[in-house]
């Protein structure tokens, strides 16, 4: 059987506590853990976000696990964050009818506020590919006050916008059953799928000015889409920029 006849979720782990999904991922990939299996906690100690940040984990209210994917050498991982990005938003839709968007290059928002963020750790050989841990964190069941001061302007759950307490595992189960659908979407080719689909859930308009932070650089521009090789095309004076990795700092819809 090739890695790619196994499914995402064929095996879960879960731990009451731990300090982050992605770190236990990571290090079993490593070990020979194969494509698919899943890392789920209740709660993380030292749960991981971008540049460093810490991920808030609050026990009993999140959805916290790490997917090991292991695809073929060559597979094209600039897609891995949307697909990601787009499970989560339609799984929100399906269940809980809600209108969920993804802020470049993958998080989730609800109503103007992050509910969802996603960390893809990728290693590779000189071959191509070893693995990559997609870590995805949802607030859930977290009420306002259950935040840090720091975060309550930004941060939203899907209790505080739906005003119903969630089971959670449904959400896990629901969120899986997506990354299998899109990730075959990804395996057998078909980009343009996921392209439209991501063109549809953008949280920023296009013609909208942002800044990306690209590394140590931050460039401005004017916002206008994704292209078919999962960039985005940034329109700074007379040219048009193609990014592929980096972080949104600021927009003005
Ligand atoms: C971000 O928006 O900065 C990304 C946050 C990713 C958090 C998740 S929670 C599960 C997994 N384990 C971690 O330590 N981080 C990711």
């Amino acid at each position: 059987m090739s890695s790619q006849d196994l499914r995402i979720g064929e095996k879960i782990i879960f731990l009451l506590q731990c300090s982050s999904t992605n770190d236990l991922a990571k290090e079993s990939a490593q070990m020979g853990e194969p494509h698919g299996t899943i890392y789920r906690c209740n709660v993380q100690t030292a749960g991981r976000g971008k540049e460093g940040k810490s991920w808030f984990s609050m026990p009993g209210k999140g959805l916290y696990f790490s997917v090991i994917l292991k695809p073929e050498k060559n597979t094209s991982l600039c897609w891995l964050p949307y697909i990601s990005g787009i499970s989560v938003c339609k799984s929100v839709k399906e269940l809980f009818g809600l209108d969920s968007l993804i802020k470049w290059p993958n998080d989730v928002y609800l109503k103007g506020k992050k509910f969802c963020g996603i960390l893809i750790e990728s290693s590779f050989g000189s071959d191509g590919i070893d693995y990559a841990v997609v870590g995805v964190g949802i607030n859930v069941n977290h009420n306002r006050e259950d935040f840090p001061k720091e975060l309550r302007k930004k941060a939203t759950s899907i209790k505080i916008v739906t005003g119903k307490e969630v089971k959670i595992e449904l959400l896990f189960e629901k969120i899986i059953e997506k990354l299998n659908f899109w990730y075959e979407k990804l395996v057998s080719g078909q980009v343009s799928f996921i392209h439209k689909t991501l063109n549809s859930l953008s949280l920023i308009p296009v013609g909208s000015n942002i800044e990306i932070l690209d590394g140590e650089k931050r460039v401005k521009g004017e916002f206008r889409g994704f292209d078919i090789q999962g960039a985005l095309l940034l329109k700074d004076k007379n040219r048009i920029q193609r990014i592929y990795a980096g972080d949104m700092i600021s927009y003005k819809i």
